[in-house]
């Protein structure tokens, strides 16, 4: 029986590398025919080691295209028109060889020509040795393919094929089955056609070429935000200072490092409906950085002369009609008297809510998993019980949906 899920009727063009996990994605076929996807499979020539062109047919009801050369294949389908014709492109198991070729533009095979020629979104499902995943070269090639709009999925951790243990197996079926499901109700969400800016992660203030000011801040919260966002089906722009977050699925990032580079790069990104500022934007810069390394010398200790940064969250709020998202909100990560310090912060930014928790070292919020939150606006106030960040985010997202579900403000 056919279940009606946010795949049904979806067309995915699956291209199937070489690597031991190939066979894996009979069964995947199977699945996804079961939710009423029609696949068609491109196999890479190392694919045929693993699994038979025969079985892949069988199990899609479609010829599988294999060879790019093949002349009958071009003049029935052109690979433009194939990898035109899907909703998705999914590549599995996706082999680092596979990866490399598709961040270098290659379009040595069929695979990779469908790969470049598309306008589809891509999304891979990477499966390899536990030491060829960590390699530099392949982790290279994941954060420049994330960084170029594909996503990941998976790989799991656990035993492989080859003896090792680690990172590197081909994610289980019904969890590839889980991204794509995501995948297509994102672009049903509520936040569908709108756009969101997030900040995240600290900025950093250069003294000299090797020294800056900081903040504890680890993006955490902020990319979670945009994940949340953008999985009800928003167009997110995230623009983070520097942290080791991972960028969330479907997320558009913009890397920054200074409050000055972000709000460039948030000007940029304007217009938007709504903006959330979670980044902790360093208040104050060096007002000169040196162009040399500052030396230890006999004249003592140089003093360090600040001035204040631009204040992204208060310029946004304070933008003219028309060009002022029409929702905004501002975080408040406070050590004390948090709900007079952060009711005094909403009216002096003139943002719409204002977010704050308490960042005490003794909260464990900085740098943690857990954050404490309280919702403020000009209607009143929300107290959240103590949840992860990551349901702070998906909690502050469906808000974000509510407020543009009610009729005024569409
Ligand atoms: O004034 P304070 O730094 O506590 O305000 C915090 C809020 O303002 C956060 O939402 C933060 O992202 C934003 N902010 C900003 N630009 C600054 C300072 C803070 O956008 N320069």
């Amino acid at each position: 029986m056919t279940e009606l899920t946010p795949l049904h009727g979806k067309r995915i063009l699956l291209i199937i590398g070489g690597g031991i996990a190939a066979y894996k994605t009979l069964e995947l076929i199977r699945r996804l025919a079961d939710k009423g996807v029609r696949v068609r499979a491109i196999m890479t020539k190392a694919a045929h080691e693993f699994v038979t062109p025969l079985s892949v047919s069988s199990l899609t009801g479609e010829k599988v295209y294999t060879d790019l050369f093949d002349l009958t294949d071009e003049a029935e389908m052109g690979h433009i028109q194939l990898s035109r014709d899907a909703d998705l492109l999914l590549v599995a198991p996706a082999t680092a060889d596979l990866m490399a070729r598709m961040v270098a533009g290659m379009a040595n095979d069929l695979a990779t020509t469908a790969l470049l020629a598309t306008d589809k979104p891509v999304m891979v499902a990477p499966a390899m040795n536990v030491r060829m995943w960590e390699h530099k070269a392949t982790q290279r090639n994941i954060a420049q393919l994330t960084q170029d709009g594909v996503g990941f999925i998976g790989p799991d951790d656990g035993n492989m094929a080859c003896g090792e243990f680690g990172p590197g197996r081909l994610s289980e079926t019904p969890d590839i089955i889980a991204a794509l499901e995501n995948h297509f109700s994102a672009a049903t969400g509520p936040l569908a056609g709108r756009h969101i800016l997030v900040t995240s992660g600290p900025t950093h203030e250069p003294i000299d070429p090797v020294r800056y000011l900081a903040n504890r801040s680890s993006g955490k919260q902020g990319h979670a935000i945009a994940g949340s966002l953008a999985s009800l089906g928003a167009q997110v722009t995230l623009v983070a200072g520097p942290t080791a977050q991972p960028t969330p699925q479907g997320v558009k990032i913009v890397h920054v490092e200074t409050a000055r580079e972000m709000l460039a790069a948030c000007q940029t990104a304007l217009p938007a409906d709504g903006v959330i500022c979670a980044a902790a934007v360093a208040d104050w810069r060096v007002v000169q950085d040196a162009e040399q390394k500052m030396k230890k010398g006999p004249d003592g200790v140089p003093a360090l002369a600040l001035t204040e940064n631009p204040d992204i969250l208060a310029i946004i709020s304070q933008l003219p009609k028309g060009q002022r998202p029409a929702l905004v909100v501002g975080f408040a990560a406070e050590t004390e008297k948090i709900i007079e310090h952060a009711t005094a912060k909403l009216a002096r930014k003139k943002c719409d809510w204002l977010v704050a928790n308490d960042v005490s070292p003794a909260s464990g919020v900085m740098g943690g998993d857990m954050n404490t939150v309280h919702v403020l606006s000009a209607t009143g106030r929300d107290d959240w019980p103590q949840l992860s960040k990551t349901e702070v985010a998906d909690r502050l997202a469906r808000k974000v949906a509510d407020y543009f579900s009610t009729s005024s403000h569409h």
